[in-house]
């Protein structure tokens, strides 16, 4: 089944998530696993909603790399987990550019998140100047490493890597399917490298960065892809259910 992950960013009051939701468990038709990454005031409704929905989870979109009580305006680990997210992103690139996240608090966070029992969507990405350099495997390569440092093998079950180029993020622009497949080889390949051969093949990837109805289908069928990462398209339910409908199962 493809894993379809809805990010809805800083959208959606409680009660519109509310209205949202109803009309998304109305019409889903349960043949994809969706993960819904919504704002931390929007988890309460969104545990209410979705509970007995075998094939939609609660997500965030961040947590503290922190334990301890000491941090003002920030939601831990356990927190997230009580509130009933089964998910949380990490890495996001606006999270990495505009809060000057790096590799060593992104690699708190998946300890975190992990020691909590939360599933984590690790999201890495190359700049424009990057791919223009053709530095695309070295720079996820060193995203990979330095977000899994420590990791034991059998915790990689439990992270899902969305491959977003930050240059396609609410762009319109993305990269030709072939382009991703080639992206899921680097990731395969650096995994096997970390950890094993086993785990580069079973780790799931995802395509995020302007994902529609018009190209869900073709970056889902790339061989060693298992599904998108959708911002902007999540935002109106419909819109959304659109884009479902053209993902193979
Ligand atoms: P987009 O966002 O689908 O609007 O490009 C994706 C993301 O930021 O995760």
């Amino acid at each position: 089944m493809k894993k379809v992950i809805a990010n809805f960013k800083m959208n959606k009051t409680a009660s519109e998530m509310k209205e949202y939701l109803i009309s998304l468990v109305a019409k889903f038709q349960n043949k994809h696993e969706l993960v819904l990454c919504m704002p931390f005031t929007n988890l309460g409704v969104g545990e209410f909603m979705l509970r007995g929905q075998e094939n939609i989870k609660l997500g965030a979109q961040n947590i503290c790399d922190e334990e301890e009580d000491k941090c003002t305006g920030e939601i831990s680990g356990k927190m997230l987990k009580d509130a009933g997210a089964q998910y949380v992103i990490v890495g996001h690139s606006e999270r990495r550019t505009k809060f000057k996240e790096g590799g060593k608090s992104i690699n708190k966070k998946i300890q975190i998140a992990l020691k909590n029992g939360i599933k984590v969507i690790l999201c890495i990405g190359e700049t424009l100047a990057d791919r223009n350099t053709l530095k695309i495997a070295d720079t996820l390569r060193n995203q990979l490493t330095e977000a899994l440092k420590g990791l034991y093998e059998n915790e990689l079950e439990n992270i899902t890597v969305a491959y977003e180029p930050i240059w396609a993020i609410g762009s319109g622009r993305t990269p030709l399917p072939k382009e991703i497949e080639t992206v899921g080889k680097i990731i395969r390949k650096a995994i096997s490298e970390d950890f094993s051969p086993k785990a580069g093949k079973e780790i799931k990837i995802v395509y995020g960065g302007s994902v529609n109805q018009k190209n869900a289908a073709s970056f889902c069928k790339c061989s060693n892809i298992d599904g998108v990462l959708v911002g902007g398209g999540c935002l109106d339910c419909d819109n959304f259910l659109q884009i479902l409908s053209v993902i193979p199962q």
